[in-house]
């Protein structure tokens, strides 16, 4: 049975009822599943060899209740900032499992990596290798890093999250990077450890993976020329998963492939998944607040909006929608639309449901960049998440209060 499945039309988080969370937490709720999460991961984690990472990206779902069950999973963590750093910390990860990737690193950021002790550093240009290097001597330690190359490949998947084409702003062009690595290899506080890539995310048809394997391969021997043996090659994330009828690659036949190519080089591997641990293990409940019916068209306004699920309005992405409680009676298409005022803001379109007024809606696969890329926008507080296991419901972020709202706003007084 899956995590979120419907027994006598009404759907159960695990072994709890959608109805009852919202009877104890309210709505617009976002609901894990430990059980969801846990297999997800694990697909991966079985699958690796011992020495292999599995660094989990904090940013497709940073609460620290969700970092703590995947650090005590064996997990390892790819951040893109100091902030993600800080939560693996607080939530009981271990900084040396953790890879720092990202365009825009502060000095202060990578002086606190270096602190704590952190992987690898992943990369992103020559400028931030000098950066690195210059940090690293002034604490007078040394760098971990890897090269997070530009393999030049199409990933296939939305502009806004293909990132291993030349045009993208990631990483060093593969024509480039020899010359960065000489660099490298002649800074006195820097350790190369490894080579990286990560093409884009949603990926289905796993083909641009292999090809961006295939482009790195010639660059390890070159390396290895040049003096310059690796550690690790890190693939970066980007599985996709099923949000309706795709059919993401298969998690246990991608590393082994990926395996049988890197073992005889003697490289431990690194993968980033963020989006294929979590992004089915949650779904986000709303309520239906109103039915509005213009002669053509059937609107369901509901309780949650663009600010507390973005993917909708920012990619178009479609995503499962479905009443919390199965009813009889005809249905009708509706737009699930939110309270914002933006004609963007809308969770689906041409949904066929059969609804009235206070009645939930789940979407689903939202455990991924939902609660993440929330906002305030609206004056709107953020939703509260609950993990559920087995039969327990346990609160993991409050739902935000007015207060919160405000807490860093400074009034003038005259
Ligand atoms: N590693 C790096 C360097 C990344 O930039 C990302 C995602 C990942 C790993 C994880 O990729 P995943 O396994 O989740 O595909 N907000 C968008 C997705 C943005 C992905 C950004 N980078 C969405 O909602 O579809």
């Amino acid at each position: 049975m899956n995590s979120f499945d419907y027994k006598n039309h009404a759907l159960y988080a695990e072994d709890v009822s959608v109805s009852a969370i919202v009877e104890s937490f309210g709505t617009p709720a976002y609901i894990y599943s430990k059980q969801a999460i846990t297999s997800a991961f694990n697909a991966y984690f079985n699958a690796a060899r011992e020495n292999d990472l599995i660094c989990y990206a904090v940013k497709a779902n940073a609460n620290i209740a969700v970092l703590n069950l995947l650090a005590k999973l064996g997990a390892g963590f790819d951040i893109v900032s100091v902030g993600e750093l800080e939560r693996v910390i607080a939530a009981g990860g271990d900084p040396a499992k953790v890879v720092f990737s990202g365009v825009a690193k502060k000095s202060s950021e990578i002086a606190r990596a270096l602190e704590v002790g952190i992987h690898c550093f992943n990369v992103e240009s020559e400028a931030e290798l000098e950066r690195i290097q210059h940090v690293a001597e002034k604490h007078d330690v040394k760098a971990p890093i890897s090269l997070r190359v530009n393999p030049d490949v199409d990933a296939k998947t939305h502009p806004y999250i293909s990132t291993g084409l030349k045009e993208n702003k990631f990483g060093i062009h593969i024509d480039q990077v020899l010359d960065v690595y000489a660099k490298a290899q002649a800074m006195p506080n820097l350790v190369i450890k490894g080579i990286d890539c990560h093409i884009g995310s949603q990926i289905i048809d796993p083909t641009p993976f292999i090809d961006a394997l295939k482009r790195l391969l010639p660059v390890i021997e070159q390396l290895k020329d040049m003096g310059i043996a690796l550690s690790h090659i890190d693939l970066g994330g980007g599985i996709g998963v099923q949000y309706d009828d795709e059919t993401p690659p298969d998690v246990g036949a991608y590393i082994q492939k990926v395996t049988s190519v890197i073992e005889p080089l003697g490289l431990g591997l690194i993968l980033e998944p963020g989006r294929s641990i979590v992004a089915n293990a949650g779904i986000l409940v709303t309520e239906v607040e109103y039915l509005k019916d213009n002669g053509e068209k059937h609107f369901a306004i509901v309780d949650a909006a663009m600010n507390d699920l973005l993917r909708p309005a920012l990619y178009q992405s479609w995503m499962r929608i479905e009443e919390v409680e199965k009813k009889a009676g005809s249905a009708k298409d509706y737009d699930i639309v939110g309270p914002v005022c933006e004609t963007g803001d809308f969770l689906g379109k041409h949904r066929s449901l059969v609804i009235e007024s206070g009645d939930l809606l789940s979407v689903f696969s939202a455990g991924a960049y939902g609660f993440g890329m929330a906002s305030n926008y609206n004056s709107r507080p953020k939703a509260c998440e609950i993990l559920v296991d087995g039969d327990q419901m346990h609160e993991i972020r409050r739902r935000e209060s007015f207060s919160d709202l405000i807490a860093h706003e400074i009034l003038l007084t005259e």
